[in-house]
């Protein structure tokens, strides 16, 4: 099985992804961007374009950085998506990948993301414009969706659409976009999606998403199973840097590596922000995650909160690292 760390807004940046895949990237096959927006006059903000430009890439843990990260994008024209697909296979990726699943009200309204989900004959257009406009390019396209915008009546002719193109990979976020990130995934419904594409022609390689180091077990009795070649995992990630090594049967993280990958994402954000008191706001958005390792460390956690200076935060994380058992 290969695992995949999948594309998170603000969190997946190149810090992360550099620190991770020196640290843990033995068992992880693909990083994602966050999502790139695509406008419609024809630019990146500075800011998501950084994100992917080469020059940011640790060279030596991406060996292979066209193949091994994969920028994301956002749009709701075939125009804006080929361009934007356009710019980053100028930038040397093999594959870009459509973001059909963000459940945000801001980007929904804008029939862009799992809005998209919505008007399936719209989103049939847009795919038909974009394979056919990108199709002379050496560029694979991939796309990452959900079963579904309120429901899961639409999974059926969603998948079938899908089908029609020449999609290299195809990840599922087994939630619909009600759902937003949470409840359980719906996995009967993802088995019953996986089969109707693969029922009508659908090539593409599929991609597991959606707690699933909660869900593993019922990810395995599933009929597709078999079919599945790629897991991508999320907040799990954030959880347990060292999820994928886990579940692939290596050893359990430890908090000397834990302490060593905070400390060097400490200071790949600090090359990425320029301001101290954000760079830790960044780091916390992280430990939002790991208290769990943590034995009764409520007041360790409340000090890296209130931590306001580079000083501050490093004395914070050292106690929470010497005072509280490891879990
Ligand atoms: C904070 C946050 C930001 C996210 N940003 C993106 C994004 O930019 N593009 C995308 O396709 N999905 C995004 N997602 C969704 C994740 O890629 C993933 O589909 C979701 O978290 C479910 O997987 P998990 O249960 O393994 O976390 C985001 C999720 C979170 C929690």
């Amino acid at each position: 099985m290969k695992y995949y760390f999948a594309p998170m807004e603000g969190i997946t940046l190149y810090p992360l992804r550099n620190t991770h895949r020196r640290m843990f990237g033995d068992c992880i096959d693909k990083y994602y961007t966050p999502f790139l927006t695509a406008h419609h006059n024809l630019h990146f903000k500075k800011r998501e374009k950084k994100d992917a430009m080469p020059e940011n890439i640790d060279t030596q843990a991406f060996s292979d950085y066209a193949h091994q990260i994969v920028p994301q994008i956002m749009a709701n024209k075939a125009e804006t998506f080929t361009w934007a697909a356009k710019e980053m296979a100028a930038l040397g990726y093999k594959e870009v990948n459509l973001n059909l699943g963000c459940p945000a009200a801001t980007v929904t309204n804008s029939h862009k993301g799992s809005g998209l989900l919505q008007d399936t004959d719209y989103l049939d257009h847009l795919l038909d414009g974009i394979f056919t406009q990108l199709q002379s390019e050496n560029l694979d396209i991939s796309l990452k969706t959900r079963l579904g915008f309120s429901g899961e009546s639409k999974a059926e002719d969603l998948m079938k659409i899908y089908a029609r193109y020449p999609v290299k990979e195809l990840t599922i976020h087994a939630r619909v976009r009600e759902d937003f990130y949470k409840g359980e995934p719906r996995l009967s419904a993802f088995d019953t999606a996986v089969q109707i594409y693969r029922e009508n022609g659908g090539k593409a390689d599929i991609c597991y998403n959606g707690n699933a180091e909660a869900v593993d077990a019922g990810l395995k009795a599933l009929r597709c199973y078999s079919d599945i070649s790629a897991i991508m995992l999320g907040r799990g990630l954030l959880s347990n840097p060292a999820l994928a090594r886990e579940l692939d049967g290596g050893p359990k993280l430890t908090a000397v590596e834990l302490k060593e990958y905070l400390s060097i994402l400490y200071a790949g954000y600090e090359t990425y922000i320029p301001e101290e008191r954000n760079v830790i706001f960044k780091l916390l958005e992280h430990w939002a995650f790991l208290d769990h390792h943590f034995e009764n460390s409520e007041k360790y956690i409340k000090a890296i909160r209130k931590a306001r200076s580079k000083g501050e935060y490093a004395a914070a994380v050292n106690n929470i690292f010497s005072s509280c058992k490891f879990i």
